[in-house]
């Protein structure tokens, strides 16, 4: 894991990069927000519009049922939590990012993970984008989910979860997935971390 600034840094480089063509179309980039000492880290795939919009990561709908489950599982709050995204800008209509773009931005997120490395206990990746990126694997996110795993270099776990929006749209037994996999997070924070 190479050290690449601080999070301040991280997200001006971000702020005002043109890596993809993603740049045309945002309306801001999205950088990631929460505090510089955080034990958790939760990775998502890219903004969409309410993220776009508003320039803070998981701020619409996913993020809420995220961030419901986080506090209930985990027993911390938005505020405790450093949350980024994979891609930091959006993809137009939603689509998924292309490998051409994870590429483009994963010195962003490795800049990000590094300078959050200190005091995170626990990386959380969310949906197949976030997880495959951060893993370098080509595994679905059902064989990954549920179970830290380690990435050569970096000092913390990863844990890898299904992501909130197919959480709303795979009804209450996908949201039991999300639900378990945050309660193990919970754990391996050492209990309910609040
Ligand atoms: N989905 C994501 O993966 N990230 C966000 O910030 C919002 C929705």
């Amino acid at each position: 894991m190479s050290t690449a600034g601080t999070l301040g840094e991280v997200a001006d480089l971000v702020a005002t990069c043109t890596a993809c063509s993603l740049a045309e179309t945002r309306t801001q980039a999205v950088p990631g927000s929460g505090p510089a000492e955080a034990r958790l880290v939760l990775v998502g795939e890219a903004p969409g519009a309410a993220e776009d919009h508003g320039g803070q990561p998981f701020v619409g709908r996913s993020g809420s049922l995220l961030l419901e489950l986080l506090g209930r599982e985990v027993g911390l709050d938005r505020s405790e939590v450093f949350i980024t995204n994979t891609v930091k800008c959006r993809p137009p209509g939603n689509r998924d990012p292309r490998a051409q773009e994870i590429a483009a931005c994963r010195g962003h997120l490795v800049a990000q993970l590094a300078a959050l490395a200190p005091t995170c206990e626990l990386v959380v990746t969310v949906g197949n984008v976030a997880t495959r990126a951060v893993l370098g694997t080509t595994e679905g996110i059902m064989a990954l989910r549920g179970v830290p795993r380690r990435v050569e270099g970096w000092p913390m776990p990863v844990l890898a979860t299904i992501h909130p929006a197919a959480a709303l749209r795979g009804g209450s037994a996908a949201r039991a997935l999300l639900a378990e996999d945050l309660a193990t997070a919970g754990r391996l924070l050492g209990g309910h971390a609040a």
